[in-house]
């Protein structure tokens, strides 16, 4: 069983039923298809605002890309240190702006603190013109800790980041467990936050290569139309990706399929807290665990079969630490074959 990532999945039934039905016939390309108008309406109505959603094929094509049209090459763009923008996009995102920096922040819980952009800023501004100019923050939501922001604290991150006239980006590659979670509207925790744009993910969530940037400010769509072409994420058959974003959308498939994958978490939360020789070093707010486990038990259960990931152990831990990741589609039956195989090998 893999619990290395939530893309180890295949995509959910209504994202392939989607597809094969947009393949019935001609189409205009380059997202001039039904498929794409019908989802700029859908996710309009789910997110309550007019906006420009466009359609890429992977979250750090989506992050650079957003990122890029909101900061300047000589810009700041300030990120928690764990951020994948930061550790996991080989520099997409310095690349796509044309050399914008990334700032990282440490902060406890995987989530960017006000006060600590604050200082950052004015460490920035104080340095004049030999400093990145401060132009951005990224808030990954869910975090890469597996916690979630709450809407209070990105309204107060948001709120702080455009006083000091910073833009605000959410990487959202788990935007639907971290709404699960929150169980607010989509629109209470992006725009009515104070969030600007969005990675809208949906490939780890039951899509099969789907992401867009969501623009809540449209006037920011006209380039990252050519953005977009650039990267080479203008896809010509376009209703494919749309079609997917479209049954994701439209139904409640997003929330159906996170709230899967969170409960799972919880579960399997749960059931190690059980267990004397784990501990869970994070709080479990969506879907990923964070364990702490002896390495032979590690190994017994690599061994056993289970797939998962080392991790950076925090400060002061005194075990190696290990990223349990659930999925739309784990069943109860894998998390307690996994919770008897940690019981058996510890
Ligand atoms: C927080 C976060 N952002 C973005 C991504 C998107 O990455 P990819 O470019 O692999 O689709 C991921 C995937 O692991 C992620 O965990």
């Amino acid at each position: 069983l893999n619990f290395a990532s939530d893309n180890v999945t295949g995509a959910s039934a209504e994202v392939l039923a989607a597809i094969v039905k947009a393949n019935a016939g001609t189409e205009d390309s380059y997202g001039a298809d039904a498929a794409s108008a019908r989802l700029t309406e859908v996710a309009s109505r789910l997110f309550g605002c007019e906006l420009a959603i466009l359609p890429v094929t992977t979250g750090t094509a989506a992050n650079a890309l957003a990122l890029s049209a909101l900061v300047p090459p000589f810009g700041a763009v300030y990120c928690h240190e764990t951020a994948h923008v930061m550790t996991d996009e080989c520099g997409a995102p310095e690349f796509f702006s044309g050399g914008a920096k990334l700032l990282a922040l440490p902060a406890p819980h995987g989530k960017l603190a006000p006060q600590q952009l604050t200082d950052a800023v004015a460490f920035a501004r104080a340095n004049g013109v030999h400093h990145v100019q401060p132009a951005a923050v990224t808030l990954s939501q869910a975090t890469e800790w597996g916690t979630v922001y709450t809407q209070d604290e990105i309204g107060r991150l948001a709120s702080t980041a455009h006083r000091l006239g910073l833009k605000v980006h959410m990487d959202g590659a788990r935007f639907a467990n971290a709404v699960a979670r929150l169980g607010c509207t989509p629109a209470a925790a992006t725009w009515q936050s104070g969030v600007d744009v969005l990675s809208l993910g949906a490939t780890k969530n039951g899509a099969l290569a789907a992401e867009a940037v969501v623009l809540f400010d449209r006037s920011l769509a006209a380039e990252l139309e050519f953005r977009r072409k650039r990267s080479g994420h203008l896809w010509s058959k376009m209703r494919f990706l749309s079609a997917q974003l479209v049954a994701y959308l439209e139904s409640d498939l997003w929330l159906r399929n996170a709230r899967q994958s969170n409960a799972m978490a919880a579960r399997l939360a749960d059931g190690l807290a059980t267990i004397a020789t784990a501990r869970v070093v994070e709080v479990v707010e969506a879907n990923e665990v964070f364990v702490a486990l002896p390495a032979r038990v590690a190994t017994a259960l690599r061994a056993a079969g289970f797939s998962f990931l080392d991790w950076l152990a925090p400060a002061g831990a005194s075990a190696p630490v290990f990223r349990l990741v659930t999925s739309y589609d784990t069943r109860p039956a894998d998390v307690d074959s996994l919770l008897t195989a940690v019981r058996d090998a510890a």
